[in-house]
């Protein structure tokens, strides 16, 4: 695949040509509040295929779905109560449910990869709003990186890996959250299949009950094979210094870092600079080691992060 493809400005022009380009079933890049996503119209069986042939993606792999509302929402999924009470709370918001699907949802059997069940969000970020209540019709996106690389927070980290192989990208700056949305599956009891940007003690507080985790070895969310966010550079973790010819990703108040995802020790800060400081760390050769950080709130969903990172390759 060689297309050329176009930077799009983040004004009125630029959500008509992504959207234009949607509806004639191509591929754009757009800005969430999480991660940059790779968006092609979720009906479209032949666009959402371009999707897995531009990631390089296991076509196994079901994506998420994302709405302008939780109204458009209910199209395409069946909403229960505890589904209903976590959308009102946390939507526009880096927050994803997997939910039984409609049988008249009119999704392309690609995007759920063939699960009766839809993983479904509205992202809060103005672009994607705008985006989708322009187009007003499921986008379906994954995070906007070749598979099994880190995902994208600029619009530049998007070109590096997928230039040529997407028709246009979006340029709304760095994304806020910085790591993907949490997802909870809510098809059976309430279960955290991905920690992400909504810490999951606040989706507790919500519902009112612990969320239950997968069963080892179900693939509910096949997407969180253990090395899935791998950086081309080794990873060790907790790490208090860096050895010789490590570069050292720092947290706090950590001594010697190379870069530090946040100095004051801010987890908000760190989650925001995770993917962009591996992105630039990555750009030269050698090992990494990474600070501590603490496994609580958005803590969790970097160490989950990391650990896959770090995890050995297949
Ligand atoms: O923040 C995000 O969630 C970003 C932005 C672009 O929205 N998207 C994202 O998509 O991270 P992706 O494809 O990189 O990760 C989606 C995860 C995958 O692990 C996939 O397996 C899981 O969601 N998933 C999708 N549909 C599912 C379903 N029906 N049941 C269980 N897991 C599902
Ligand atoms: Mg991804």
């Amino acid at each position: 695949m060689s297309l050329t493809t176009q930077t799009l400005s983040p004004d009125t022009d630029g959500i008509a040509r992504a959207e234009r380009i949607l509806s004639d079933g191509g591929l754009v890049a757009f800005p969430t509040e999480t991660v940059y996503g790779l968006g092609a119209d979720a009906r479209q069986g032949k666009a959402v295929a371009r999707i897995f042939e531009a990631k390089g993606r296991p076509s196994f792999n079901p994506l998420i779905v994302h709405v302008a509302d939780l109204q458009s929402a209910r199209a395409y999924a069946k909403f229960n109560d505890d589904a209903l009470r976590l959308a009102i709370s946390f939507w526009p918001g880096p927050l994803t449910l997997v939910l039984p699907l409609r049988r008249d949802a009119g999704l392309s059997p690609l995007v759920t990869a063939g699960n009766p069940t839809v993983a479904i969000r509205v992202p809060a970020h103005p672009l994607a709003r705008s985006l989708l209540n322009a187009f007003a019709a499921p986008v379906a996106a994954p995070s906007a990186n070749p598979s099994g690389r880190i995902s994208p927070t600029q619009a530049q980290h998007v070109l590096s890996g997928l230039s040529g192989n997407i028709d246009a990208v979006l340029d709304g700056g760095p994304t806020e959250v910085g790591l993907e949305s949490t997802i909870i599956g809510l098809a059976g009891a309430p279960t955290l299949l991905r920690a992400g940007g909504l810490p999951a003690e606040e989706i507790e507080r919500c519902l009112d009950r612990a969320l239950e985790l997968p069963q080892s070895g179900d693939i509910t969310a096949p997407g969180q094979l253990a090395s899935h966010y791998a950086p081309v550079a080794k990873l060790r973790l907790n790490a208090t210094t860096a050895k010789p010819g490590e570069r050292f990703l720092g947290f706090g108040a950590s001594v010697g870092a190379t870069l530090n995802l946040s100095p004051g020790g801010d987890l908000h800060e760190a989650a925001a600079n995770l993917f962009h400081h591996l992105h630039q760390l990555d750009e030269e050769e050698g090992p990494i080691a990474v600070a501590p950080i603490p496994d609580k709130g958005l803590g969790r969903a970097i160490n989950d992060r990391l650990s896959r990172a770090a995890a050995p390759r297949p």
